[in-house]
């Protein structure tokens, strides 16, 4: 196949660094045979020197490509000044991230945090103690509703509510008070809603089940249920969030609010974790000293960068790049042979390979012999989530790879 470049002849010392991670990086992650040394923008440079366009951009993480000026240089500003005080100390950059943020979201508060996982982790401790103090639920009795193949992270207590036998099994014993229902029906919340129900967690667009963009009356009716049950709804908007779907938060898309969201990883710009649980005053006010915290979450660093990145999206550039590629990205990929079916919105998209076709791995194996960057997602599903910043150039040149790949 035509290739983005030619492959250098040369002795690889990628070998050097696979047998590395082989031997003492614990086995939890299946990645391509490829070792990045450098990044700028949409491209990678591997440690032999062959350029990669990536086509995942972190699981959305680098939503504003390598290494973007405006973040480097908000970073390396603050690195120059004060990294970590631990939240024992007041610091310049907790309160204006905060309120740059909820102005950015339209909310009240901001619980800051790091992982993605422990953004959800915290809006599950919010909506239980919440669900006790404000709507009276009795002690140990509220009940969280999910929905089937959630991906909301890897704690043991979110594990304890995923369906996915991989990420679940041999880590009980698991976390009661979560009730699984089948996403995109928004029937199977409204059986399953109560007054002991907390919260309704959903992902706006499950990224990890295969980019699947539920019914449009599913999210306004699980809006319309919480609202009749007292209870709250948390959108989950870690992948999907932050421009990569052609809006702020891709709830947006169907018109809904939530009570909470939960944000990460384009959160922190690509260089470092920071997350977050938005929303409503009197539902995170509902945290008191000592009830609730982390060391590094909210640090001067992690909130100038945060700063930057909200800057970046008040200026509404990257949600638009995000829908008129997105629109490129999804037309292109529609009429590709050898592809199923394409889902997703903005520039991001789950391909499902037709029967016959290669498997997802194979697939994103000879994408990357040709020098584009993606990943499966279950076993017969491409997913596409350039960077933001991507050109149309490069994002033909991408899908132009993918056309040969699933063409064979
Ligand atoms: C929707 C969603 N929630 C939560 C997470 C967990 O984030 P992290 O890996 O930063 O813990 C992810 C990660 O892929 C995600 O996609």
């Amino acid at each position: 196949m035509a290739t983005v470049h030619p492959h250098l002849d040369t002795q690889s010392r990628a070998e050097e660094f696979l047998a590395l991670d082989e031997r003492y990086s614990a086995h939890n992650y299946h990645p391509l045979p490829v070792v990045i040394a450098e990044a700028e923008g949409a491209w990678m440079t591997d440690v032999d020197g062959r350029r990669y366009l990536d086509f995942l951009a972190g699981y959305s993480a680098l939503n504003f490509g390598h290494r973007h000026p405006d973040l480097i240089a908000a970073a390396t500003e603050q690195l120059g000044r004060l990294t970590l005080t631990s939240r024992a100390f007041h610091h310049d950059q907790l309160g204006p991230f905060c309120r740059e943020l909820a102005e950015l979201t339209g909310t009240d508060r901001v619980l800051p945090m790091n992982s993605g996982a422990e953004a959800v982790e915290s809006a599950i401790k919010i909506a239980r103690k919440w669900a006790y103090q404000v709507k009276g639920v009795p002690e140990n009795q509220a009940e969280i509703i999910v929905a089937g193949s959630n991906f909301h992270g890897r704690t043991t207590t979110i594990v304890s509510f995923s369906t996915d036998p991989e990420a679940r099994a041999e880590f009980g014993p698991y976390t009661p008070g979560f009730t699984v229902t089948s996403y995109g029906d928004a029937s199977s919340v409204e059986a399953a809603i109560s007054e002991r129900t907390a919260a309704v967690l959903v992902e706006p667009i499950q990224g990890e089940a295969g980019v699947i963009v539920p019914p449009a009356d599913y999210l306004p009716r699980l809006r319309r249920a919480c609202d009749e049950h007292g209870a709250l709804l948390i959108c989950d908007e870690i992948q999907s969030g932050l421009a990569r779907t052609g809006e702020l938060l891709a709830s947006a898309h169907d018109g809904v609010r939530a009570d909470l969201y939960t944000l990460g990883k384009a959160l922190g710009g690509g260089i470092l974790p920071v997350s977050a649980v938005v929303g409503r005053d009197d539902v995170i006010g509902v945290l008191q000293p000592g009830q609730h915290g982390s060391t590094f979450g909210g640090n001067p660093l992690a909130a100038a960068v945060g700063r930057a990145v909200i800057r970046l999206l008040s200026t509404g550039e990257f949600q638009q790049r995000s829908r008129e590629l997105g629109a490129h990205l999804h037309e292109r990929l529609a009429g590709l042979s050898g592809v199923a079916e394409v889902r997703g919105r903005g520039l991001w998209a789950g391909v499902e390979i037709a029967p016959g076709g290669p498997t997802g791995r194979q697939a994103s194996e000879a994408l990357m012999a040709g020098g584009v960057l993606c990943k499966e997602t279950q076993a017969t599903t491409l997913r596409i989530a350039p960077p933001l910043t991507i050109t149309r150039d490069d994002l033909d040149t991408g899908i132009d790879a993918i056309a040969e790949v699933l063409a064979k």
